[in-house]
Formats: C-alpha cells, structure tokens, sequence
C-alpha cells in the first residue's frame, strides 16, 4: 500500500492513475477502524482498479472537544487492517494540511442537515461537509463509498455535492450497516465501552430489530416509538437521546400512521458514549 501524508504528490500520483484508465474508488475514513470500513474497502475493490482510504480525524465536526480527544486514533493498526483488505493507497493528511487557515465555508442543505444529528450536534453536518468536500476534490474518484450506519450522513452528503459540487462527476454509493455476531452496529467508539456498557449496548440492535418486526406485523409510528422508548428505559446504563421514524429520502418525518420507505434513527448513550445505530423498515 503506498502512503501519502500531503496532497500535492497523493494528486500527482492520482493523476497519472487515472491517465492509465484506472477507475478510482474512496472511502472516507476517520480511522481506528474495524470491519465495518473493512466493508467499504471490499466495496470499492470490487466496483474500482484502485481503492484510495483516508485517514483523518476532522476537529470541525466535533461540537463536543472531549469527544474529540477522546477519539481513538492508532495509525499503525489502521495501515495494517488496510493492507490486509487490499486498499491501494492511504492518505493521512495533518491538522495543517487540510486545514492550512480556517475554514468558514457555510453549507445551506435545509431540511435534511437540520432534524436528528443536525439538531443534536449543532455543526456537525457543516464539519462533515467541509472535509468531505475537500476529500473529494483532492480525490475526485469515480465512485465514494458511505456507510449506512451514518444514514443522515449520506443524504447530507448528497445534498452537498448535487448543490455545492457541481462539476463533480463520481458517484455516491452507500453501502449496508456491518454488525457484530449479536447485533451491535460496529463503531469506533464501541472500544470506548466498558465490559459493562458494551452488554447494556446490545439492547440497542436488539430494540431495532424488534421495532422492525413490530412495523412488519403492522403496528402504527407511535405503538412502535412507544415501545423502544420503554425498552431502552430498562437499561440503567443507558440513556436515549432521540428516537424518530423518518423518511428514507428526506428523513423528514412521515404523515402516515403506519411507516413506510422509512427508516428509525437512533442515538442513546450508553455512559459517556453516544451510539447511534438505524433500521429501514
Ligand atoms: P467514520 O466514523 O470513520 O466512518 C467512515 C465511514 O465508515 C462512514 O461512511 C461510515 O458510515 C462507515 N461505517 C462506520 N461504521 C460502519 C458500519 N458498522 N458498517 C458500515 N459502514 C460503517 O463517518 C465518518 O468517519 C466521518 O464523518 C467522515 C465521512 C470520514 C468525514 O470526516
């Protein structure tokens, strides 16, 4: 795996790649990463000639400075899970590389950045945007991968780059949640877990699931909010800061009693970690 830290010899080589008739696939990373990246990279290897991975952990997409230094970061592990699914190249930038001044740009995306994450971490999708739009300018790959772990993500990031990214030609793919054997979505965060709270955290997927079962079996928005509200209540551990059934597209939420072409989002702390995990329905 080659590794570049800056962007004029990652462009240079991208460049070149891309004369030889390479397709370019990315996957956007802020490292300490698992399986669920891992999925990504497969992703990519299989629709591209060439993966590229970054590596970097954004500051201006954390509202909150103790999430941020708390972030897990290990390069090293991260070059080898990455050599070991076969990424072609990483790219893990410094502080001033990406930000050599400040960046003020503000991205106007209306609804879909302002309900669920965008109301409960002010800035956060603005962060996500000024450092995806960089990347993918850097990069300019044919096809990006996002996971549906970060759902709203991918519609913001969609958003974004229809309005904000006229020129850019590749394609946004998203790509499935990766769980566990019991269920809970991967996470980097989920290292942060004490034995105690990675036990109380598997009632998050488990509450899903049967939320999902629930909406099968015909039960309206509000039985089923309802009932996951009660269940991660039995959880001391735990505590829900927002659930919501919303549109898939729009994830604005639904008019009909009974969901359809929805998804639920939702965002519990499990002690001082905040997990978040979704279901489509
Ligand atoms: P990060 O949390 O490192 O996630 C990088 C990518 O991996 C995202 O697209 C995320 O949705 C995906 N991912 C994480 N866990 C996953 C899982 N269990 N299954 C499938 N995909 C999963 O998301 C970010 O970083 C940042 O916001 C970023 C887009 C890199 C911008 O800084």
């Amino acid at each position: 795996m080659e590794i570049f830290y800056e962007i004029k010899p990652l462009r240079k080589r991208l460049s070149a790649l891309r004369k030889q008739g390479k397709k370019i696939g990315f996957v956007a990373t802020m490292g300490a990463l698992h399986d669920g990246h891992a999925s990504l990279v497969e992703a990519s290897n299989r629709d591209n000639d060439v993966t590229v991975v970054s590596v970097f952990v954004n500051p201006t997409q954390f509202n909150n400075p103790d999430d941020l230094a708390k972030y897990p970061r290990d390069l090293q592990a991260d070059i080898k899970l990455l050599e070991y699914n076969e990424a072609d190249i990483l790219f893990a930038p410094s502080e001033s590389e990406m930000y050599p001044e400040e960046d003020n740009r503000q991205f106007e995306l209306g609804a879909v950045a302002e309900v669920m994450e965008g109301k409960y971490r002010p800035g956060h999708f603005n962060g996500v945007c000024q450092i995806v739009s960089k990347l993918l300018s850097i990069v300019e790959p044919d096809n990006a991968y996002f996971g549906q772990k970060d759902f709203q993500q991918i519609a913001v990031i969609r958003a974004m780059v229809r309005k904000y990214m006229r020129d850019f030609k590749g394609k946004i793919v998203s790509c499935p949640i990766k769980r566990e054997a019991d269920g809970l979505a991967l996470s980097s965060r989920n290292q942060l877990l004490t034995p105690e709270q990675r036990v109380s955290a598997l009632l998050i997927s488990k509450t899903l699931f049967k939320a999902k079962e629930m909406s099968d079996n015909g039960s309206t928005q509000a039985q089923i909010i309802d009932y996951i509200k009660k269940s991660i209540a039995t959880d001391a551990n735990l505590c829900l800061e927002y659930v919501e059934i919303a549109d898939r597209d729009t994830l604005q939420p639904i008019a009909s009693e009974k969901p359809e072409n929805a998804v639920i989002c939702i965002t519990v702390y499990d002690g001082k970690v905040r997990l978040i995990d979704n279901i489509l329905l």
